[in-house]
């Protein structure tokens, strides 16, 4: 059985006759033997392999090595006289499982554009950025669930097949059979599979809800879907989405939870990652550690909407689009505040009634909502919350102002009809995150296989 080249780079040079099976990054020869460099995506480490002349097959073999083939290699674990590595594997045999022809192989010794591998989506996870992304990323889902468990919050698997728009934006992805909706041959609903409507999840939060209102603290991690027509570096059409939701628990509740969770993933991927870390840190984003430092250490700062529109107009700064209250912030706005004045993350509260979703509580004022986002610097919005509204005639009335019909979400009604409560959640875009923690510049290089406008190659 071979052993992962992570555990074996953490060993004791025993001595001992180990088995490593991983790809070829590089081969240089000297007199008498060979040098293989050999990675297996267990860390961003390669394990240096010395492969003698005299093995078997060290002519028709090894001297033929070429990055990208795939070899088992049992050896002796030794210490390494080279600086940088403590150990180093002795081959006694080396066997070549798969060639990887030089000629078209594209992932040559070189440094690739991101743009150029994410062309080649399938090869990408064998370079030291991408295989890093992929460890950090992994990383930190684990400390998503380890947050909520060991919290007592209960996991729910939301559908991902709906009928409800939770957002309501209009950004619903159909699911149907082969017929097509609209136009000509434009299905009846009978002839729906569903009987209805239906659609790929854009949030898991109002089946969140209905968990949240039996089972106290639950959160549900899944894909969600959206059909936005925005090219952008912080947009995906497929992406994972964490929200908790929470009863007997307000705004006030829901943003302390979010910054202790932004908190954890953030400390744990630093003490778990670091290696990965450190390469992001010289190569990606200069500075990130000290960013990520920087928010683990302080506070977020708090700011109403309001507030917000007039720090924004009376700053002095001329912004594409002009701010006046009512408005929806724009990444510009929201970068400049978490970017310029503040300094570190930020939470937005009371947003407009009107621009955001039926679901968030209207406040005392009548004008605005409990809602909260967080912002952080680079990014813009990682986290969309807010407290929901419990209140079942306002809530129908903030349904019917939407257009939407209260029959139709007669379900979600019932959760405020029988022992409703107050209560709230969020959601964290988790690309965003893996993006904030990584200061990968685009979001395409945070989700194995990238699905926007015009592209999912496969
Ligand atoms: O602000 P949003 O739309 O909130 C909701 O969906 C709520 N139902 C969440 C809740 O309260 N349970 O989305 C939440 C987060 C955003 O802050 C952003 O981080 C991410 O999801 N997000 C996207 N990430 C990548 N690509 C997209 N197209 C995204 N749209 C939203
Ligand atoms: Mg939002």
């Amino acid at each position: 059985m071979h052993l992962r080249i992570n555990t074996l780079l953490n060993q004791p040079p025993t001595g001992e006759k180990v088995e490593v099976a991983g790809w070829i990054r590089t081969r240089r020869d000297t007199g008498g033997f060979s040098f293989l460099e050999v990675n297996d995506g267990s860390c961003l480490a390669n394990i240096q392999v010395i492969a003698d002349k005299d093995l078997v097959n060290y002519e028709q073999d090894i001297k033929r090595l070429t990055t990208g083939c795939s070899v088992r290699i049992e050896g002796t674990l030794q210490a390494s006289p080279a600086k940088g590595q403590a150990v180093e594997l002795l081959a006694g045999r080396v066997e070549v499982v798969g060639w990887a022809d030089p000629e078209t192989y594209p992932l040559q010794k070189k440094r690739h554009s991101f743009e150029f591998l994410r062309e080649i989506t399938h090869l990408r996870p064998r370079t030291n950025a991408l295989g890093a992304v992929a460890r950090v990323r992994s990383r930190l889902s684990f400390a998503v669930h380890t947050f909520f468990q060991k919290r007592g919050f209960i996991q729910v698997h939301t559908p991902i097949i709906t009928t409800s728009d939770c957002e309501g934006a209009g950004e619903m992805f159909q699911v149907s059979t082969t017929r097509p909706h609209g136009g000509a041959g434009k299905a009846e609903a009978a002839e729906e599979f569903f009987g209805r409507r239906a659609g790929l999840t854009v949030s898991g939060q109002l089946q969140a809800e209905v968990y949240a209102l039996a089972m106290g603290d639950v959160y549900t991690f899944g894909p969600t879907f959206r059909a936005e027509n925005s090219n952008t570096s912080r947009h995906l059409a497929e992406f994972w989405m964490i929200e908790p939701e929470m009863a007997f628990c307000d705004l006030r509740g829901n943003m302390r939870l979010a910054e202790e969770m932004l908190k954890y993933c953030l400390t744990d991927v630093m003490d778990n990652c670091a290696e990965d870390m450190e390469l992001f840190d010289r190569f990606i984003e200069k500075g990130l550690l000290e960013k990520l430092r920087g928010v683990t250490g302080q506070d977020f700062a708090h700011i109403t909407y309001t507030e917000a529109v007039e720090r924004l107009q009376g700053c002095g700064k001329t912004f594409e689009f002009a701010v006046q209250w009512g408005i929806d912030l724009q990444s510009e706005h929201e970068r400049y505040l978490s970017e310029e004045v503040y300094k570190r993350p930020l939470i937005v509260t009371d947003y407009p009634a009107a621009i955001k979703p039926f679901y968030m509580r209207v406040n005392d004022d009548g004008k605005t909502v409990a809602a909260m986002d967080i912002l952080v610097p680079g990014i813009g919005e990682i986290v969309g919350g807010s407290q929901r509204e419990e209140r079942y005639d306002v809530l129908e009335a903030r349904m019917r102002a939407a257009g939407i019909d209260p029959a139709e979400y007669s379900w979600y009604l019932d959760l405020r009809r029988y022992g409703s409560v107050p209560h709230a959640g969020f959601g964290l875009g988790f690309e965003r995150l893996v993006q904030f923690v990584t200061g990968m510049a685009n979001i395409r290089e945070v989700i194995p296989f990238p699905r926007t406008p015009g592209f999912a190659p496969c």
